[in-house]
């Protein structure tokens, strides 16, 4: 079987397909404002800071453990184990990181569902379709079930054409155009009044918010969820990349790209929000604070598109489309982790193995639609607050405990003789071991203190 296997046929193909898992819902909709409201460049930078040395040795641990196994985290963290009982742990490991991707993706394509529709809306309210535009973009039901659905089929679709022909060139389509569609919107917004105001509460730095011990670990905690951590995608996209590939260095430009992007997000939200503030839309909530999530994206956003006339149709079909985009690349990378997991396991052909796990999952999706205000935060916070951090520890302590230094440093010298004299040998392993173990567990028992 392991000849059957996929892989991606270049290292940008790679770096985008993982950077697009990376890029999502979360960099655009929460970084931004959570930036604004926390000391602007000053939270960007400890935001930074955070990304690379908690976040990327966690990312690192799932790439390694990916490509020495080639195979999903099941088969990654009983390879590395040895006894029976680490051997089962880190089955069940993996097992649990399935069920939590799949949560994941069963919130996440709800939401990516009412960027579709309000993509679609703007240019049928433009051709006299108000009907079908105000469907599309009310909250009901047979609306939610729809939407939801049919982003899924486009999930499914994807994944069906495989890690080379389906993930990687779908990513390698998209990522470019997200990029592109991003720095337009932003060009274009700056342009507008009250643009400038905020810019500068983005961008001026307010040292004396950032040192608050909350921030940090809400920065940390956004950081684990931007890079898609912790459920195996980052772990299954390792397990296509080939042997010659140096992962430090692939690990380093994914990151920056995750980051670069809701940094870029910024020049395009807060002074959007800013332009509408100008224009008589309440951007702030009763406390005071920025609005932010989905009020933001489908009630601010949308009424300042409204006041900018025919511009502002194209201006909202570009936005919500690339919000569908940075949506879709995110997805593909949920599904492929049970869908690797079935293939390999199962032996089932990746046809049966997408169409079966991408409609139980459009199952529990239509399960949380209908039920939305019992369960929809429930999944949220069930995979992303609990999931996450922990599968996110058992990752380091497999990683860096369980996994034998030599078969390690041999995984590492693969592309790079000398890997045992480099700046990641020396950091990395003790980083894994103790740093990132103990942080995720402050953050964890923080949040849900
Ligand atoms: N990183 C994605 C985002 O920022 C979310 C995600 C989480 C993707 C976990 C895959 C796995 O929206």
């Amino acid at each position: 079987m392991a000849a059957a296997r996929g892989q991606f046929g270049s290292r940008l193909g790679f770096i985008l397909a993982a950077a697009g898992s990376a890029v999502g819902l979360g960099n655009i909709w929460g970084f931004p404002t959570q930036a604004a409201s926390n000391g602007g460049a000053a939270f960007v930078l400890v935001y930074l800071v955070l990304a690379f040395l908690l976040a990327y040795p966690v990312l690192m641990a799932e790439l390694l453990l990916g490509r020495h196994a080639h195979g999903n985290a099941v088969i990654a963290l009983t390879r590395i184990s040895e006894g029976p009982i680490t051997k089962a742990l880190g089955a069940s490991t993996g097992l649990v990181g399935i069920v939590v991707a799949s949560l994941i993706l069963s919130f996440y394509a709800i939401v990516a569902g009412w960027m579709l529709g309000f993509t679609a809306a703007y240019p049928l309210s433009a051709l006299g379709m108000q009907t079908s535009a105000d469907w599309l973009t009310t909250f009901a039901i047979p609306r939610n079930l729809a939407l939801m659905a049919i982003f899924m089929l486009m999930t499914i679709g994807i994944i069906l054409g495989g890690v080379h022909n389906g993930i990687e060139r779908w990513s390698t389509r998209l990522m470019p155009s997200l990029i592109i569609t991003m720095l337009a919107l932003g060009a274009y917004v700056l342009t507008l009044d009250g643009a400038m105001e905020g810019l500068a509460v983005y961008l001026l730095p307010d040292f004396s918010k950032v040192l608050s011990g909350d921030l940090v670990l809400a920065a940390l905690g956004s950081a684990f969820f931007s890079l898609s951590l912790g459920v195996g995608t980052m772990l299954i996209y390792g397990s296509y990349l080939s042997d010659d590939e140096h992962l430090p260095s692939i690990g380093v430009q994914v990151a920056l790209i995750d980051v670069g992007l809701a940094v870029l997000a910024g020049f395009l939200i807060l002074p959007a929000m800013y332009v509408a503030a100008a224009r008589g839309v309440e951007i702030f909530d009763a406390s005071g604070a920025l609005l932010s999530e989905d009020t933001l994206i489908f009630t601010v956003l949308p009424a300042l598109f409204a006041t900018l006339g025919t511009v502002g149709s194209l201006v909202a079909t570009a936005f919500f489309g690339l919000m569908s985009i940075a949506a879709l690349t995110s997805s593909i990378s949920m599904l492929e982790v049970p869908v690797a997991f079935l293939v390999e396991r199962f032996n089932w052909s990746r046809r049966r193995a997408a169409s079966f796990a991408g409609l139980a999952i459009g199952c529990l999706s239509a399960v949380v639609v209908v039920n939305f205000n019992q369960l929809f935060g429930l999944v949220v916070s069930l995979s992303t607050r609990y999931g996450q951090p922990l599968l996110g520890v058992m990752l380091c302590i497999y990683a860096g405990w369980v996994w034998h230094r030599d078969s390690l440093l041999q995984e590492l010298k693969k592309n790079d003789p000398d890997a045992d004299q480099g700046w990641f040998w020396r950091i990395w392993p003790f980083y894994v071991r103790l740093v990132c173990p103990v942080i995720i567990v402050i953050i964890f028992a923080r949040s849900i203190g």
